[in-house]
């Protein structure tokens, strides 16, 4: 009588397993998805991936499409063998469908035209009708926006000449970089300016002052790592936009001080040997002197006020030497 349970238990143990095995294995159909990120730019169309397993019909099935963002939204409803988006978030109107004639092959993926970055988060792929645990999967979707970046001419600043890039409408922050025409990172002019705007697309913007080189060429990078792309936009600075050479007007400068100087030192020596003997020779003789339009006038008072000389010298340069 001891033996009778036992066996009864086994019994019923092998066949609640075997049913068991029976129903989660092939015979019960589930929802799958895609385990992978789906990765778009703005205004860009994608496909939600979701299918039944095994592969039988899905013609005849409600299927449920909503988004999990913040509050759910109704993305699409497909039942009773058409799409019934009476109740559709108004943001995604007209721009989901489904593939009727893949249907029959279990695939019931969404097609999400023009997406928008507020299209962004989770999507759950919904059959009610299903007896199996896997009645549902999610998806995620994510959405870039990417742009060509802008640059212009700023000015000059010392002997270079200063560039500005910009480029609008990224999502996420991209990174901006200046380089030369063989691919060097040019130290910028401080860090990238950042501004987001109410669509949480950013504005990126940064200053370069380069010298002149071989090429003039110089690019602005603009990329995000995150959505794995990249922008670029190449200027040539044309040559006379950059100040005249350092070099150059510094040798320039140079010559013309010292004319000046040399000049003026020679002349300033000249009047003084000249005045000094003036005066020794007429030791004897009044002399008046004076400055009159820039000029030193003696006049010897001895021989009826005639204007014996007039010595004439910018009295500016002779202050200097004074
Ligand atoms: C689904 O089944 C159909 C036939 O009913 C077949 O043509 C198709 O290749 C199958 N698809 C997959 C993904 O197994
Ligand atoms: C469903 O059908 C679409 C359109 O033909 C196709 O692009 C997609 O890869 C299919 N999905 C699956 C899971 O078979």
């Amino acid at each position: 009588m001891k033996t009778f349970p036992t066996s009864a238990v086994w019994c019923f143990g092998i066949l609640f397993i075997s049913v068991s095995l029976i129903t989660t294995g092939s015979s019960e159909v589930q929802v799958v998805g895609s385990a992978d990120r789906v990765d778009a730019l703005a205004g860009d169309d994608v496909i939600l991936p979701c299918s039944l397993k095994p592969n039988v019909s899905a013609k005849d099935m409600l299927v449920q499409w909503t988004g999990l963002n913040l509050k759910i939204r109704n993305v699409h409803l497909y039942r009773q063998g058409r799409d019934s988006n009476e109740e559709q978030f108004p943001s995604y109107r007209g721009r989901t469908s489904m593939f009727h004639e893949e249907l029959k092959n279990g695939n019931v993926s969404l097609k999400l035209n023009r997406v928008t970055l507020s299209d962004a988060g989770s999507y759950r792929c919904f059959i009610p009708t299903l007896t199996s645990q896997m009645k549902d999967t999610t998806v995620q979707l994510f959405v870039g926006a990417v742009s060509q970046p802008v640059i212009s001419i700023v000015g000059t600043k010392d002997w270079g000449v200063v560039l500005k890039c910009e480029s609008g409408g990224w999502f996420p922050e991209p990174e901006m970089e200046w380089l030369d025409s063989s691919g060097t990172i040019l130290p910028a002019d401080g860090p990238p300016e950042r501004h987001r705007d109410s669509e949480d697309r950013y504005t990126v913007r940064r200053h370069v002052t380069v010298d002149k080189t071989d090429t003039n060429r110089f690019t602005c990078r603009v990329q995000q790592t995150e959505i794995n792309h990249l922008k670029e936009t190449e200027i040539h600075v044309p040559d006379d936009v950059f100040p005249k050479s350092q070099v150059g007007l510094i040798v320039g400068l140079s010559i013309l001080l010292a004319v000046v100087v040399l000049t003026a030192s020679a002349g300033v020596y000249k009047w003084r040997k000249h005045t000094d003997g003036l005066q020794g020779e007429l030791k004897n003789v009044k002399i008046e002197r004076g400055e009159l339009n820039n000029c030193m006038y003696f006049i010897d008072l001895s021989e009826n006020t005639f204007i014996k000389n007039i010595y004439c010298m910018n009295l500016m340069i002779q202050s200097l030497f004074r």
